[in-house]
């Protein structure tokens, strides 16, 4: 079966082809037409900081060193993790090294990927070539403080392909981020079934319905080329305040307990996007009159988290508009693989999904927990991976997507099941992924000059 069968045309805003999350020739066209030709990120620039640090990505069949082989970002490259001579891996997970040394007959590579021995060289004469023993390099590229790679030599550059999520959010400093936690774990549903869990706030409502007693939850969601953006519709701030879902209270309450709830819920229950310090900033607003409106508390504790960022030496970043934030929105899917949420600007939470081998209806998912930390104090943080996620001590929120996410899976492949209808306002993200992945199977470059804003081309 070739991508033909699987035309970008039959996804509408309202409609997705459930075929894409199970059918294993939409898994073999992806296999083929996406994970070797489009950008993903493979590690953190943090991970490798000195020269001879490497991480091993692995993406279905590929297997890809990331190397630091010099200072700043050229100095980070990539390559394929196989041995010139009869194929063998040459390094595994993380780690640091002078030189990679192949464990079957010892030939050896710099971290620059070229060859310095061949273990008698002479007997290939001239037949091996310049270059022949060289590792095979990958496209690489960073932004946000990820190494990316791409292995297809003939690929669109990282800088575009990013577009329009880069200049919406390169003022935000994700570069000075660096990892709190880190969790990788195994879901049982396609890879984009999770991606799109977390590429929606619509199901905040039912899902994690203890939120509404502090999130404005009703959300918004747009194409933004390639990638897809999520936000609230007052644009920009968090959505803090009672749900419209509930029935109003008689009276009230003091807007600051919206706060102190949202913080507590957040330590608690997500671990990750509200630094101490911000957590510290709900506490001091104990200072301000109980009649305060709801926009002087949200200045007084915005004015906290920044005084406290400054202070502890982390920084924070310049230019930050209201303007920008309305632009830069709340969450953003970046195609194919990545979504992050971010508007606490100094702890983002980030998210990646790969598929598991040639089953269709498992992935690889990790969760990354960033902060912004004053230089020096960055904790040294464990890559833990726990084959279930039961076994990985997840915090409330996670672990109720994760309860849905497999009841996601097997429903859709109920034969009176007749695909996704996805909501035009609030899921809209999700369906322009649907047919930029659709497209991109039959063509990589095809969107490559999509404006940031395609017209809703196919709502009923
Ligand atoms: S396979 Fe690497 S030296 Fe033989
Ligand atoms: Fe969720």
């Amino acid at each position: 079966m070739s991508v033909s069968s699987f035309p970008p045309e039959a996804v509408r805003d309202d409609f997705v082809p459930k075929e894409d999350f199970f059918d294993r020739d939409f898994a073999r066209a992806e296999a083929e037409h996406l994970w070797p030709k489009v950008w993903q990120i493979a590690c953190r620039l943090e991970e490798i900081p000195k020269i001879g640090d490497y991480v091993v990505y692995e993406i279905l069949t590929d297997s890809i060193i990331v190397v630091r082989s010099g200072e700043g970002d050229a100095g980070v490259k990539a390559f394929h993790n196989a041995c010139p001579h009869r194929g063998t891996l040459l390094a595994e997970g993380c780690g640091h090294t002078k030189q990679f040394v192949c464990p079957f007959h010892g030939w050896r590579f710099a971290v620059d990927g070229s060859n310095v021995e061949v273990v008698d060289r002479h007997d290939w004469g001239a037949c091996l070539k310049e270059g022949d023993a060289d590792l095979a390099a990958v496209q690489v590229g960073t932004w946000g403080g990820w190494v990316w790679i791409n292995m297809d030599p003939e690929c669109q550059p990282l800088d575009q392909f990013l577009e329009p999520m880069k200049s919406r959010c390169d003022k935000m400093e994700f570069e000075k981020l660096r990892f709190s936690w880190y969790k990788s774990t195994i879901v049982e549903a396609n890879w984009k079934t999770v991606v799109e869990a977390f590429t929606e706030f619509y199901h905040v409502q039912t899902t994690h319905q203890q939120m509404l007693t502090y999130t404005k939850d009703y959300s918004t969601s747009r194409a933004m080329g390639r990638h897809g953006w999520m936000s609230y519709e007052f644009g920009t701030g968090l959505p803090i305040g009672r749900s419209a879902r509930l029935e109003p209270l008689a009276e009230e309450p003091d807007f600051r307990e919206y706060l102190y709830e949202y913080g507590k819920q957040f330590k608690n229950d997500l671990a990750a996007m509200q630094t101490e310090r911000a957590f510290q900033s709900i506490q001091a607003l104990r200072d301000l009159p109980a009649d305060a409106t709801p926009i002087e508390v949200l200045t007084k504790w915005g004015e906290g988290i920044y005084q406290r960022a400054i202070e502890s030496g982390a920084g924070w970043p310049e230019g930050l508009t209201p303007e920008y934030m309305a632009e830069t929105g709340f969450d953003w899917h970046v195609f194919p693989n990545t979504v992050f949420l971010h508007p606490a600007i100094e702890a983002v939470l980030w998210y990646r999904m790969r598929p598991y081998g040639d089953d269709p209806e498992k992935c690889y998912f990790d969760t990354w927990s960033l902060e912004r930390y004053p230089p020096g104090d960055e904790p040294q943080v464990e890559r833990e991976f726990h084959a279930d996620w039961r076994d990985g001590n997840y915090p409330l929120i996670y672990t109720q997507d994760f309860e849905n996410i497999p009841k996601v899976q097997k429903g859709l492949r109920s034969r009176g099941f007749k695909g996704g209808r996805t909501s035009p306002v609030q899921e809209r993200a999700i369906a322009n992924f649907h047919r930029r992945l659709r497209t991109f199977l039959q063509d990589s470059h095809a969107d490559d000059d999509l404006g940031p804003e395609p017209k809703r081309d196919s709502t009923p």
